[in-house]
């Protein structure tokens, strides 16, 4: 995505906030008073990160950030994070599609050697795709999330990086 995609990005994922909340460690209470400057340094971070869309003809229907941590001993660790499809588009291989965008440029990194996320564990098509993707679980997370007074567990997902 470019800079000037912010407004549709904004907007994406305050719709994403709404419908799956409990998909998300961040909120809309915490999100809907970003500013497309926000947004814009998600897309081009300064930290080697990425964000990807897929564009329908005249709407963005699916997004996903990838980002390397900071620290300097974290390093070697990318994170995928806001994989978001829009309903009306889902079953349609976008996520898919994403993820290996994302995957791809996690290989870029120089030095980077997993890509790491937190899923919330109940949720059935987000697991089945990063398990088709070659993540595994290793480790699970009880009650990470309390969202509109329910707890959600989340499994911490993984994977190795060919050839680093
Ligand atoms: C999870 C999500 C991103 C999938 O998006 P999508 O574009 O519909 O997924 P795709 O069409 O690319 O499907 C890719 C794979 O995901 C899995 N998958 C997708 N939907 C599924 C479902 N309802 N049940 C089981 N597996 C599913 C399958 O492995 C599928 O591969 P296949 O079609 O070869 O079987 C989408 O449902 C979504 O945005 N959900 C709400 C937000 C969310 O959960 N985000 C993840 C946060 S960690």
């Amino acid at each position: 995505m470019s800079a000037s995609d912010a407004a549709p990005l904004r907007q994406l994922r305050l719709d994403a906030l709404v419908e799956t909340p409990e998909s998300f460690g961040s909120s809309y209470e915490e999100e809907h008073t970003l500013t497309l400057a926000d947004i814009q340094e998600w897309i081009v971070p300064a930290n080697d990160g990425a964000m990807f869309g897929v564009f329908t003809a005249d709407a963005l229907a699916g997004m996903v950030g990838v980002g390397r941590q900071r620290k300097l001993k974290m390093r070697h660790k990318a994170h995928v994070w806001s994989m978001y499809v829009a309903p009306a588009h889902r079953g349609r291989g976008f996520a898919r599609l994403l993820m290996h965008a994302a995957i791809a440029h996690a290989q870029t990194m120089r030095g980077v050697r997993q890509v790491q996320l937190s899923v919330t564990a109940n949720n059935t098509a987000a697991v089945t795709l990063y398990a088709s993707l070659g993540f595994t679980v290793y480790g699970h997370e009880p009650e990470a999330l309390f969202v509109n007074g329910q707890l959600y567990d989340e499994a911490l997902m993984a994977l190795p990086l060919a050839g680093k």
